[in-house]
């Protein structure tokens, strides 16, 4: 018997690595004819990328002391007849504990008599999964925690438990309708916060810009987390986007199909309609969407606030950023900073109640 040399064994590997690399680069010309081709036959698709609205994994979320979260309340709101968005509220702890019930008295009677000095901040989520993603739970509790703040979060119409299908216009309505209601609810007595996340971001800034037409409902400030300048730019800055962004369709295709599909988020645009503080939050290592966004963002704020200024425009509109350096915490983490709160306590939230 000769032993095996293990020299032998250099050969298999070799054809074993050069199926992998010839499978790879198949795919991915393979995928470089096949997306192009999507986007010019069904160009409404690409909505199912940028919301990725399908990923939910069946959750039920009427108890959420499942998810290891104490006093946080399950209720649905009815947007619209055929929309109906599922709710998280995270009872301050400033708030005596009572027996909970679903009905609008009970906001009513312990939202607005018990509580009128303690803010409120409405957490929007950015795309994919639903309100009980574990950096969504990781904001809000900290947020509850730190400020001692209510918060309420909900998922889009077609996230989660919410029923009808997303668009632009509609992810704002929905945000509009549970700022409304929160409004009304507490009879405009209690300071309100909205604060988003990426996509989310981009909602909150919207919502922000058309409230700031109604003078009876100017909100305490904006928070915008990794957010981004327009949807087409953070297509073209995306990590998965550095494979493709160099062929000559991608720019070109991707923006006709946005078009098509009334997808736009553009908000450096509606930062010049915003009449309250504003503060961006962006981690440089983020590869989703790219720290630049922020920075951009920053630059435009601040010539609109200039501009804002000389014009004589009465609105209270600043802009500050708090820059995350090296941290590992991405597009997602951020709200794991100690450094976070206490910063935005600086520029936009009440101090210790
Ligand atoms: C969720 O759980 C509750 C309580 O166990 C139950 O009553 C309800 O039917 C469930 N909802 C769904 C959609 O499964
Ligand atoms: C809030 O109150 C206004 C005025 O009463 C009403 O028109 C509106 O429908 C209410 N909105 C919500 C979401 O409750």
């Amino acid at each position: 018997m000769t032993e095996q040399s293990p020299n032998r064994r250099w050969p298999k590997f070799r054809t074993i690595f050069t199926k992998i690399s010839l499978g790879i680069v198949g795919f991915y010309i393979l995928v470089s004819l096949i997306l192009p081709i999507i986007l010019i036959v069904h160009p409404t698709s690409i909505g199912h990328i940028v919301f990725l609205n399908f990923l939910k994994p069946g959750i039920n979320f009427t108890q959420p002391e499942k998810f290891g979260l104490d006093r946080v309340f399950n209720f649905y709101l009815n947007v619209e007849p055929t929309v109906r968005v599922g709710v998280w509220h995270y009872r301050s702890p400033l708030v005596a504990d009572q027996s909970y019930t679903t009905d609008q008295d009970y906001f009513q009677k312990y939202l607005v008599s018990q509580s009128s000095a303690i803010p409120i901040v409405i957490y929007l989520h950015g795309n994919a999964f639903d309100r009980s993603l574990f950096n969504r739970r990781g904001i809000c509790e900290k947020l509850r925690k730190e400020l001692k703040y209510d918060v309420f979060t909900f998922d889009y119409r077609g996230y989660g438990d919410s029923t009808g299908e997303p668009t632009e216009e509609g992810l704002i309505t929905d945000a509009r309708y549970v700022y409304d209601w929160i409004h009304n609810i507490t009879n405009g007595q209690r300071k309100i916060y909205i604060w988003g996340q990426s996509l989310g971001s981009a909602v909150a800034c919207q919502l922000a810009a058309r409230l700031s037409d109604d003078e009876s409902k100017t909100l305490a400030g904006l928070v915008m987390e990794a957010p981004f300048i327009n949807l087409h730019q953070a297509l073209q800055t995306h990590y998965l986007a550095l494979l493709f962004r160099w062929q000559p369709w991608y720019y070109g295709l991707t923006e006709k199909a946005l078009h098509k599909s009334k997808l736009a988020f553009q908000t450096r645009g509606h930062l010049s309609n915003i009449n309250c503080p504003c503060v961006l939050l962006h981690s440089d290592d983020d590869y989703t969407i790219p720290y630049a966004h922020s920075k951009q963002l920053l630059q435009a704020g601040l010539s609109v606030r200039d501009h804002n200024k000389k014009e004589k425009k009465l609105f209270h509109f600043t802009i500050d950023m708090i820059s995350f350096h090296s941290n590992g915490y991405g597009h997602s983490l951020i709200y794991r900073s100690p450094k976070l709160i206490p910063a935005l306590k600086h520029i936009i939230f009440d101090e210790d109640l």
